[in-house]
């Protein structure tokens, strides 16, 4: 690292930017605080009622050491592919408690499933008729979730998952039939699965989508094989990406959840209630770090053109579905205690005009070699990205 005072460096746990960048070897890479997430598990398990089974959704981040340390904290895991099946798998947590989720499902991932007593969440009635099939080939019985799409929608919510046409789940007003085929000695019904959005910032939005996932959940239960033993009503606890974003207020959700929870579980004795969150846990857990490779100007703007970019990081880009270009926060690692007194744009070194990772952006006098630290990229962010782009290195990994 180039010569800058030890009192202008980041820290990040229990190190500063130097020793991380020693550690990782080389920039890019990620570094994730086991402190941090571990903590965020703990803030929920205090203020929220004890019977609250929390699941970690491994699409948000399924590095390895991230499941295999979120595993010790949480109740279960939501998975989407053969590969994140095996990651759960191997971390130990018991199998029921792992959920199969997510659209065109393989046979070798229902297969997976059922022959490890893993739990899948059914989105269609062919998936259904299919996992009825598997489990009658392998003779053993299919633990299965009913995904509803709910007939509620939600305002405020970042992606709505369910309320609107969707390829997830069945639509509530088929869910009855749904629920009927599923009277099969070779399913074990399990409960309902409702995923009704994500990256929701509103403690109120939440409280009423706990209020819909209970009403929803009342409609059904005449139809239910037998009782219920998880009702997962989903998560989209979201975090601030934005400087005018405002942080979600947990201990509202709490007290709602507080509210409700007695009388669901006087009216299904037998469920565990299940939140499942990916970007909670893991997002503020994690940094970005590159490196400036050149300082020039084009037409009156300044570049500082990096060795990062949107193949690690295609969410901070603006290129994973944000409906508006807004900038992650970030700063220059090892100047901390300067003013922000430049204007710059912070491109990656791919060849496309669309490798920007803050546009228009304050920061101190920031020279070669200096470093960009990108907050809020523990989640959906390397294994989100088009990794392969351009043929660059992978970032590394570390968590600290
Ligand atoms: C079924 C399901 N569970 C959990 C999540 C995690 O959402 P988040 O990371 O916003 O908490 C998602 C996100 O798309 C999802 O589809």
């Amino acid at each position: 690292m180039r010569d800058v005072s030890v009192d202008s460096l980041l820290r990040f746990s229990r190190y500063d930017l130097r020793e991380l960048a020693l550690i990782a070897g080389r920039t890019p890479f990620f570094a994730y605080s086991r402190e941090t997430i571990s903590g965020r598990i703990a803030q929920l398990r205090t203020i929220f009622p004890e019977a609250v089974h929390w699941y970690y959704s491994l699409k948000a981040n399924p590095w390895g050491p991230i499941a295999q340390h979120l595993a010790n904290h949480i109740d279960g895991l939501d998975v989407s592919s053969s590969s994140e099946l095996k990651t759960a798998f191997s971390t130990g947590i018991a199998p029921e408690a792992i959920t199969l989720t997510g659209p065109a499902k393989t046979d070798e991932e229902i297969v997976c499933a059922i022959a490890s007593a893993m739990t899948i969440s059914v989105e269609s009635r062919h998936e259904i008729d299919r996992t009825i099939g598997l489990a009658r080939q392998i003779g053993r019985p299919a633990r299965v979730l009913l995904r509803v799409n709910p007939g509620f929608t939600l305002r405020g919510v970042g992606l709505r998952m369910g309320g609107v046409p969707r390829q997830f789940g069945i639509d509530q007003s088929d869910c009855p039939g749904a629920l009927q085929a599923m009277a099969s000695p070779w399913i074990h019904f399990r409960g309902l699965h409702i995923f009704w959005g994500s990256q929701c910032l509103n403690a109120e939005t939440i409280i009423g989508a706990h209020e819909g996932c209970l009403t929803t959940t009342a409609e059904l239960a005449p139809f239910f094989p037998s009782e219920p033993e998880v009702l997962n009503f989903g998560g989209g606890f979201g975090i601030p990406y934005a400087d005018a974003d405002t942080a979600l207020d947990v201990s509202k959700v709490a007290k709602g959840m507080t509210a409700w929870l007695p009388r669901a579980e006087r009216s299904w004795p037998k469920a565990k209630f299940v939140l499942e969150l990916g970007r909670y846990f893991v997002g503020s857990a994690g940094i970005y770090v590159c490196r400036v490779i050149d300082k020039k100007s084009s037409r009156g703007e300044t570049f500082l053109v990096t060795d990062g970019g949107m193949h690690h990081h295609l969410a901070a880009s603006g290129n994973l579905g944000q409906v508006r270009r807004r900038n992650y926060p970030l700063i220059i690692g090892n100047r901390m205690d300067h003013a922000r007194s430049e204007i710059v744009n912070i491109t990656g070194c791919l060849c496309t005009p669309i490798d920007v990772l803050a546009h228009q952006v304050a920061v101190p006098p920031t020279e070669i070699g200096d470093y960009v630290v990108i907050f809020q990229s523990g989640a959906y962010a390397r294994s989100a990205s088009p990794n392969d782009f351009l043929g660059h290195p992978p970032p590394v990994e570390i968590m600290v």
